[in-house]
């Protein structure tokens, strides 16, 4: 006897799409925004959006590669793009529906004029090295909020600096969301998972 058949997330692209999968969705209702390139860190926060909602509740991913958050000189080209197992792991971690829009969905009158203005803390750390990022960053949790206007939204503590700044965008604008922290996974080896892990290589 073979393996039984995974149902695969059902997968939107557009905002029409996504805003008639979500019309009659009445449950508690959460969100994990990723940009792609899954791996189980991204499992484990779409679990943690499960307990949030319960298993009758509604749990949207969202992948995205925002080329806002990105400097002209960044790796937004070759950022990994692994959309085929990322809709596997979805499925397998429950997900009820995949957001996948393009930039152009998400951006139809080219970069935005107004934006989100992280303030301080977006100047600092590793905002020193990228002072245009968490205002990109910001911008999209914003809009990926209202597209998909959920009671949880999950958020990795592994990019603490990002989580920080949502939290004070969500408390400072008065989001009607919850920002919900998630903790980082790590390998055997002790490195937080993250998918730019892949650019690296092992040393001696
Ligand atoms: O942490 C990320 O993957 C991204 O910064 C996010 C929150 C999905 C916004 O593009």
């Amino acid at each position: 006897m073979g393996q039984r058949q995974l149902d695969l997330t059902p997968v939107v692209q557009t905002r029409e799409e996504l805003a008639a999968a979500l019309a009659n969705v009445v449950v508690p209702r959460a969100v994990v925004m990723t940009m792609g390139g899954l791996h189980s860190g991204h499992g484990d926060l779409m679990t943690l959006a499960r307990e949030c909602v319960g298993d009758d509740g509604h749990l949207t991913v969202t992948i995205f590669v925002n080329p806002l958050q990105f400097a002209a000189h960044e790796d937004l080209s070759k950022y990994p793009r692994t959309f085929e197992d990322d809709v596997a792991l979805c499925s397998e971690r429950s997900a009820d529906l995949i957001f996948a829009p393009t930039p152009d969905v998400m951006y139809p009158n080219g970069d935005p004029e107004v934006t989100v203005d992280p303030g301080d803390l977006g100047l600092r750390f590793e905002g020193i090295a990228r002072p245009t990022h968490f205002r990109g960053v910001l911008t999209v949790v914003s809009k990926l909020l209202n597209l998909t206007r959920p009671d949880y939204a999950i958020f990795g503590e592994k990019d603490y600096q990002q989580l920080t700044l949502i939290r004070q965008m969500a408390r400072d604008l008065d989001l009607p969301v919850e920002i919900v922290p998630g903790p980082t996974a790590r390998e055997e080896s002790g490195l937080a998972m993250s998918t730019r892990n892949k650019y690296l290589s092992p040393t001696a």
